[in-house]
């Protein structure tokens, strides 16, 4: 018997988030009376821990899909993804040009280096290419100071045949709180873009679910967002849950109690004794620990689902164990079933709260030697 944990990808959750944020889109753009933008479905991190061909049979209605690892943008090519990739971080060496030209993949291009790569390389064929902007993130993309120049050295390779179409793209550093750093950013693009035309790309989820983003910048080029995590139903935001956004869980991580046992007044569970019961209580085991990518920082009191009861974990994460309160779940058992998170079983984002983190770590962090098991098509409900 294999170990009784598993990790369920839902393709109708995932297929399901993408019309959410589709829907958003056309309904606020056709109230606005403009063009909706198109949407990369970002894939990165192996799809947040999804799977790159999960995530390509699931995003099939995006316009393009984004990512970063070229051996991921291979698979999806050779998996029948025909539609726009962009790479986030675009090539690391002049090696991999070749790839972009034969695997067709649409290059960012966020600094000096990368430019002088593409000069000094022979090119059979032109590249896509989104050229970033840094408007205050300090992590990829030209100083304000230096876009233009380097729009203008993206323009000669243009002429000489390297790039075909060119973008401009920046990214935002605090669009997922309630703060007016992302109209500074937002400013501080258009001030240096507004001459240049071209697809503009400025949204990540939180961003993209924020309408008055995208719809401050012109309509007259096209826009393209990028939404990532609220595709697998987590929230972008500091300030709103998943649910509230209409999102469903894409994971579900589950696995059952392997053992049961009564502790005693002012004993302790686990490493540590982190935990002592303050009277007699059934504590259940569960097989699941950090190295199946269950957080290690999570504390006493951090939300777990027991036959469908919804009680808490206790004391220090193990390895391959942690501990749950049993209280109010009737006749434990080993074999019972256990909800980590997902589908009725605690948010991600709530689990990610309780240990210091965001449902982004969580989800990209679920190890190999979890079992996946994929959900094709909505479950028949009884009856029908
Ligand atoms: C450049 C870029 N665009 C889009 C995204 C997607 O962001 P999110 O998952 O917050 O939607 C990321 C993620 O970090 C990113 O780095």
């Amino acid at each position: 018997m294999p170990r009784p944990i598993t990790a369920t990808i839902s393709l109708p959750s995932l297929r399901h988030n993408l019309g959410v944020v589709s829907h958003q889109l056309n309904s606020i753009s056709s109230q606005n009376n403009r063009k909706r933008p198109f949407v990369w479905a970002v894939i990165k991190a192996n799809a947040y821990g999804h799977g790159i061909a999960n995530a390509v049979r699931a995003f099939s209605q995006a316009d393009g899909l984004a990512m970063l690892d070229l051996n991921e943008a291979i698979q999806c090519r050779e998996l029948g993804w025909q539609g726009p990739i962009l790479m986030l971080e675009g090539f690391f060496q002049p090696s991999d040009i070749a790839l972009y030209e034969r695997y067709k993949l649409d290059a960012t291009l966020h600094c000096a280096e990368q430019l002088l790569m593409l000069e000094r390389t022979a090119c059979r064929q032109p590249l896509n290419a989104y050229i970033k902007l840094d408007t205050g993130m300090n992590r990829l993309g030209f100083e304000p100071a230096d876009f233009p120049q380097a729009w203008e050295h993206a323009l000669r390779l243009r002429q000489q045949g390297k790039l075909a179409q060119m973008g401009k793209m920046t990214h935002f550093a605090q669009a997922d709180e309630v703060s007016p750093y992302t109209d500074e950013q937002l400013s501080v693009y258009q001030r240096v873009t507004h001459q240049i035309s071209g697809p503009d790309s400025v949204c990540n989820s939180a961003a993209t679910l924020t309408p008055a983003v995208w719809l401050s910048l012109p309509d007259t080029s096209p826009q393209w967002v990028r939404p990532g995590i609220c595709l697998y139903g987590s929230t972008p935001f500091t300030y709103q849950n998943a649910q509230s956004i209409g999102l469903r869980p894409s994971m579900t991580l589950r696995s059952e109690l392997i053992s049961v046992r009564r502790v005693e007044t002012g004993e302790g569970v686990g490493y540590g004794q982190m935990f002592k019961a303050s009277q007699p209580m059934m504590v259940g085991i569960v097989a699941c620990g950090y190295a199946d990518g269950y957080p290690r920082h999570a504390t006493t009191g951090t939300p777990v689902v027991v036959s469908g009861v919804r009680t808490r974990l206790l004391g220090r994460v193990s390895m391959d164990m942690l501990a749950v309160d049993l209280t109010g779940v009737s006749n434990p058992a080993v074999g019972n079933p256990v909800v980590l998170w997902g589908e009725d079983g605690p948010s991600v984002d709530e689990v990610a709260q309780a240990a210091g983190t965001i449902g982004y770590e969580l989800l990209c962090a679920v190890a190999p030697r979890v079992a996946r098991i994929v959900v094709e098509s909505e479950l028949k409900k009884d009856g029908q």
